[in-house]
């Protein structure tokens, strides 16, 4: 009986103005286990079993964004840093939501050694959560990002680009290279790869001077390993004369140009006002 209540159970939450069918199993309350709907402020992330419910909390939620430091802010688009050792219940109930949507990462009760990094869209309203990141405060195999989640009402179109950008950009203020956490979904390693694949390429067509791995690493804060597996990837790996060389197919610079020409949102790095806390 418990096993089969793991496999499924809330079927959909509304959240804003958007109904959202879950994925995989979470463990909300056994209250809400087997509840069609539940009703999740989009502010506080808090839960409810009736939408009655949720518009009396509506008029009391004081949240206009997430509970944290803006650290970056460029047009409508923000980023909030949050402490889940500071701001406990709020972590939880993101990671309770997330899980929703994520199916083989542990879930995290103990938020403490996480900081959240919360992407928003403003209007009139407030701060509306897209998506957002975790990271573990120390991290002794060098992950700079723990979860990456872009809210489903959000997906494709490319907020999970920006969020795994800016997490490169905030291990190139701390000086460091970083790589996700393993194992990733099927979502996570597309979306890396992609970055990957387009981070990479575009410095090396914007680089005119012979460039090593290791270069490549220093200026994109991508590990070494991920850069060697990302051009295996797209077969940008020769081996000539006893040593690799890194050469780009017409296919690989025609599927560059294409990306390039749709014109999204790009995180811009002298809008990060950030230090890092250790
Ligand atoms: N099918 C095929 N390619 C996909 C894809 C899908 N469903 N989702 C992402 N990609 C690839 C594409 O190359 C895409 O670029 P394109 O749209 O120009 O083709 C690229 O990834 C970036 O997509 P983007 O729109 O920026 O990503 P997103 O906002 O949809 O977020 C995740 C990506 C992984 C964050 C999102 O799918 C998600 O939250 N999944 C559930 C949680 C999860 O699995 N997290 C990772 C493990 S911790
Ligand atoms: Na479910």
């Amino acid at each position: 009986v418990h096993e089969i209540s793991r496999v499924k159970n809330l079927n959909s939450i509304q959240m804003g103005r958007h109904e959202v069918e879950t994925w995989y199993f979470s463990p909300y309350p056994q209250e809400f286990a087997h509840a069609d709907m539940v009703y999740i402020c989009e502010f506080c992330l808090c839960y409810f079993l009736s939408k009655k419910q949720l518009e009396r909390h509506c008029l009391k939620c004081q949240l206009q964004h997430p509970p944290g430091n803006e650290i970056y802010r460029h047009e409508d688009l923000s980023f909030f840093e949050i402490d889940g050792r500071k701001q406990k219940t709020w972590c939880r109930n993101l990671c309770l939501l997330s899980k929703l949507f994520l199916d083989h990462k542990t879930l995290y009760y103990d938020v403490d050694p996480f900081l959240f990094y919360c992407m928003t869209l403003r209007d009139e309203y407030g701060c509306h959560l897209i998506g957002y990141f975790s990271k573990e405060k120390e991290s002794a195999e060098g992950y700079n990002l723990a979860c990456i989640l872009t809210l489903p009402q959000h997906q494709r179109h490319g907020y999970g680009r920006l969020l795994i950008s800016f997490s490169y950009e905030l291990s190139k203020v701390e000086g460091k290279i970083g790589s996700p956490e393993k194992p990733l979904s099927d979502l996570g390693l597309l979306s890396y790869r992609a970055y990957w694949t387009e981070t990479i390429v575009g410095l090396l067509l914007e680089t005119n001077e012979d460039i090593t791995i290791d270069e490549i690493s220093q200026r994109t804060a991508i590990t070494p390993q991920d850069i060697m597996h990302t051009l295996q990837n797209i077969s940008a790996l020769k081996y000539y004369r006893g040593q690799h060389i890194i050469c780009l197919g017409d296919k690989v610079i025609e599927n560059y140009e294409k990306q390039k020409k749709k014109k999204r949102r790009v995180i811009v790095p002298e809008k990060l006002q950030w230090k890092p806390i250790h």
